[in-house]
C-alpha cells in the first residue's frame, strides 16, 4: 500500500486481484456508459478559486451527518456484492469506516446478512432498501434492520429495473459464481482473492438466501432483478415503507426538483442526489449538473447528500461547494476492498481525507460549514 497514492492506484490493483467480472461489475455502468462518463467529465470541469495567505492551519474535517458527528463529510454508499470483491467483505468494509469515524451503508443486495455484519462490528450501520413484489419479506427485512439497531435507513428510488450493464452478461457474472472454464482460470490467476473467498462466511445473497423462493440457486443480477423488483413501486409506498420502519429515512437516486419536492412530502429527512453511478439511466445528466437546483429548492427542508462520480477529496469539495452536506463514495472505496481488503477501505478513505484537507487549505478554508460557492472560480 506505500505506492498507493490516489484512487486510481487501489483501482489498478483491484482490477488484478479480482476476477474480472466482479471487478467490471463495480467498474462499469450501463449502455453506453454516457452518463458513468459525464459524472467525471462534468465534476472535473468544475475549478477552485486559489486563495493565498490565509492561516489555514486549523483545517477540521469534522461535520454531523444526519445530526450524528461524523469525522468528515463521507459516507460508504450501498454496494451490492461487496462479499464478493473480498471474503466477508461487509464486515471489513464497515469496520473500516466505524474506524474512520464515517458511516457505512450495507446493500440489501449484500453477501454478508444484516445479521452478520451486526454480530461483528462495534457500531450500528445504515441499511438500503430494494424493494421487491414479496412485501412480507420486504416488511420482515425492515424489522430485522430495526432488530439490528441499524441507524437509518437508505431507500433506493432509482431501481425498479436494472439499466443493462453490457459487461456484466458478456462476463457471465451470477452470484455465487458459476464454473466455467474460462472462470476457473481466470480464479487461479487470484489466489489471494480465492483465499479470502474460501475464509469468508458466504458465496450468496445473505440477506435474501433461503427467504424468498427461487433465490437459492446461481442467478445473473438482470434475471434476478426482473423477477423479484416490485415495478409498481410509488411514492405511495413510502409512507408504507415509514409505517413500519420508526427511524431516519434516506431516499437515495433523485435527480430531478420536483421528485426532490415530492421527496420533501414524505417526511423523509435526506435525499441523495445520484444517478447510481451511472449504472442506470444512461443519458441521464450527471448527478454534479443536477445538484444545484434540487439543492435551491429543497436544501432548506431536507438534508442534501450527493453520489455519482466521486473519485478524490477535490471531488468532495467540489460536490460541498455547490450545497450538498455530505458525500457517498462507492467505487473508490470498493477499489480499496479489493485491491487491499479493510487496509484498502482503509486506505481509499484516508486518500480522500488527505485530498480534502489540502485542498481546502490551498482554497483558503479551515472548516467543513465554511464550504461554499465562494471556493469556486467562475
Ligand atoms: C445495484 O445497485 C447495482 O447498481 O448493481
Amino acid at each position: 500500500m506505500k505506492h498507493v497514492t490516489c484512487i486510481e492506484d487501489l483501482r489498478q490493483l483491484h482490477k488484478r486481484r479480482v476476477p474480472k467480472m466482479f471487478f467490471d461489475y463495480a467498474d462499469r455502468g450501463s449502455y453506453s456508459e454516457d452518463t458513468l462518463r459525464a459524472n467525471r467529465a462534468d465534476l472535473e470541469a468544475i475549478k477552485f478559486r486559489q486563495r493565498i495567505l490565509v492561516d489555514v492551519s486549523k483545517r477540521d474535517l469534522s461535520t454531523t451527518i444526519l445530526g450524528e458527528p461524523a469525522s468528515m463529510p463521507l459516507i460508504l454508499a450501498p454496494v451490492g456484492l461487496l462479499g464478493m470483491q473480498h471474503g466477508d467483505g461487509e464486515i471489513i468494509a464497515c469496520r473500516a469506516a466505524q474506524a474512520a469515524g464515517i458511516p457505512f451503508t450495507l446493500s440489501t443486495m449484500s453477501i454478508c446478512s444484516i445479521e452478520d455484519v451486526a454480530a461483528n462490528v462495534a457500531k450500528p450501520f445504515w441499511f438500503q432498501l430494494y424493494v421487491m413484489k414479496d412485501r412480507g419479506f420486504i416488511k420482515a427485512l425492515i424489522e430485522r434492520a430495526i432488530a439490528a439497531k441499524c441507524s437509518a435507513l437508505v431507500l433506493t428510488v432509482d431501481l425498479q429495473m436494472l439499466g443493462q450493464r453490457h459487461a456484466d452478461i458478456k462476463n457471465g457474472m451470477t452470484v455465487p459464481p458459476e464454473w466455467t472454464l474460462s472462470k476457473f482460470i481466470d480464479f487461479a490467476t487470484k489466489p489471494a482473492w480465492v483465499a479470502g473467498m474460501l475464509r469468508g462466511k458466504r458465496r450468496t445473497f445473505g440477506n435474501i438466501a433461503g427467504h424468498i423462493k427461487g433465490t437459492d440457486d446461481i442467478t445473473a443480477l438482470g434475471t434476478w432483478t426482473a423477477s423479484q423488483f416490485d415495478t409498481t413501486l410509488n411514492w405511495k409506498d413510502v409512507d408504507w415503507i415509514r409505517s413500519i420502519w420508526p427511524g431516519k429515512l434516506i431516499l437515495k437516486g433523485i435527480l430531478d426538483v420536483e421528485d426532490a419536492n415530492e421527496a420533501v412530502k414524505t417526511g423523509a429527512q435526506a435525499l441523495v442526489v445520484s444517478n447510481h453511478g451511472g449504472r442506470q439511466l444512461d443519458g441521464a445528466p450527471s448527478s454534479i449538473e443536477a445538484l444545484p437546483e434540487i439543492v435551491d429548492a429543497v436544501g432548506s427542508r431536507m438534508e442534501i447528500m450527493f453520489d455519482s462520480g466521486i473519485r478524490s477529496g477535490q471531488d468532495v469539495m467540489r460536490a460541498l461547494a455547490l450545497g450538498a452536506k455530505s458525500c457517498m463514495i462507492g467505487r473508490a472505496y470498493v477499489h480499496g476492498l479489493g485491491g487491499g481488503g479493510e487496509a484498502g477501505v482503509a486506505k481509499a478513505i484516508d486518500i480522500i481525507r488527505n485530498e480534502l484537507l489540502t485542498t481546502m487549505g490551498l482554497c483558503g478554508v479551515n472548516t467543513i460549514a465554511e464550504i461554499d460557492d465562494h471556493v469556486l472560480a467562475i
